[in-house]
């Protein structure tokens, strides 16, 4: 990889809530030693433990001054999609340079983010959105979605744990024994089976449901117990072998048959998800007001809308009894491994799509094709074109 003439910069993010920054010193290191510059905001680290002297002792200049930051690189690595630096008084996207790379969760498809995205554009700035990598062999090092899913998956079993009335494990006792905490994970992809995993390793008994038969067997095969809930497959699995959004009838039967062991979880771990859509509502209000009192929901399909008709977005309540948790961006509260994670695919990316010292934008390639939002002065991303309703 030759990087020479390349700018990277390195801005603290703006999202409130947001701890993760989008390289490390280790891959700030590599950069350098392509030939980069390395910018990076004074502070940026410090949400995920990281010190400036850390990133200058890897050869990273510390800028204080995030327009310098802005107006200096010509690629820049973010965590979060642009929007309103409320200090400065503009949107992110009117501050990265003309003609400039963006690496970074664009979430394209979404329609706040449509503003954004046609500034961009405008300003003729190359934004690649890291939710578009497929889910493929050879991008799996470039797979920021799937191990932030694997922290958000693991995370609302702690955010559970620590709401829980009551133990997880079996514990023996002088006057008998209490049983395992019951635990049921709605939707068993990436997130869902790091819930069972997580689950079972603090001694819960874990029942699960999902719509694509290869989710079922993996989560049985981490020692789960599926609730069988048989949804034809030509309804269930779509394109890439994602899950489909289902006909209403299917979702009404999915209730019924949930409803009972609703009533029996004390925590209920929410991950189902539909690719580029908002998620279903699986438990309604009439399944929750039946749970014991103590017991916990964890909405983690949340910032997708979420999966549970009482979930409150970036809220944690108690309705009745039972608390409701809506925590948005999970990954954001486990900052250190998060972002070691995120910094390592980005940084496989990044190095990805630098050829001969330009970025590949060729859109022949599958990886490009369905990572590039933001080329030549329009938005090409298909999925984004759709959302706006400007898709051929
Ligand atoms: P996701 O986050 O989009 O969805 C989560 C889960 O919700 C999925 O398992 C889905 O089937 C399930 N779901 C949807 N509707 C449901 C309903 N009504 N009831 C219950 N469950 C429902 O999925 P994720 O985690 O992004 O994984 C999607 C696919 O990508 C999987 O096949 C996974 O194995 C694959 N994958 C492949 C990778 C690779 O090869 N590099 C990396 C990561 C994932």
């Amino acid at each position: 990889m030759h990087l020479e003439k390349v700018s990277i910069g390195i801005p603290r993010e703006i999202m409130p809530g947001e701890k993760r920054v989008s390289a490390i010193p280790a891959t700030v290191e590599k950069m350098i030693a392509a030939g980069a510059e390395v910018l990076v905001e004074t502070g940026a680290g410090s949400g995920a433990f990281v010190n400036d002297d850390e990133y200058s002792e890897k050869g990273a200049k510390i800028i204080a001054d995030v327009l310098e930051l802005y107006k200096r690189a010509n690629v820049i690595l973010k965590v979060k999609e642009p929007q309103q630096h409320e200090k400065i008084g503009k949107h992110e996207s009117e501050l990265f340079s003309e003609n400039s790379v963006i690496i970074s969760f664009l979430h394209p498809a979404h329609s706040v983010n449509h503003e954004g995205l046609k500034i961009m554009a405008k300003r003729n700035i190359t934004g690649f959105t890291l939710d578009g990598i497929p889910r493929i062999s050879r991008a799996q090092k470039m797979d920021a979605l799937t191990s932030m899913s694997t922290v958000a998956g693991y995370k609302a079993v702690i955010f559970a744990a620590n709401h829980l009335g009551r133990f997880i494990p079996m514990m023996p006792t002088s006057y008998g024994i209490i049983n395992p905490a019951q635990f049921l994970v709605v939707g068993t992809g990436v997130a869902g089976l790091q819930s069972i995993a997580t689950a079972k390793r603090l001694g819960a008994k874990v029942k699960t449901i999902d719509i694509r038969p290869e989710a079922n067997e993996q989560a049985r095969s981490l020692g789960a117990e599926n609730i069988e809930f048989e949804v034809p497959q030509e309804l269930a699995v779509g394109e890439g072998g994602y899950a489909r959004r289902l006909p209403d009838d299917w979702y009404e039967r999915e209730r019924e048959l949930l409803a009972p062991h609703v009533e029996q979880s004390d925590a209920i771990i929410l991950t189902a998800l539909i690719p580029g859509e908002v998620a279903p509502t699986i438990i309604e209000d009439k399944m929750v007001s039946k749970m014991k009192k103590g017991s916990v929901i964890v909405d983690v399909a949340v910032d997708q809308g979420g999966n549970c008709s009482l979930t409150r977005c970036g809220e944690e309540y108690s309705h009745d009894g039972i608390t409701i948790s809506g925590i948005m961006n999970v990954p954001a509260t486990l900052p250190v491994d998060a972002t070691n994670m995120f910094a390592h695919s980005t940084f496989n990316f990044f190095s990805y799509l630098i050829e001969n010292g330009s970025v590949k934008t060729d859109t022949d390639d599958e990886i490009v094709k369905s990572t590039l939002v933001t080329h030549n002065g329009k938005i090409v991303h298909h999925g984004t074109l759709i959302s706006m309703g400007m898709a051929d």
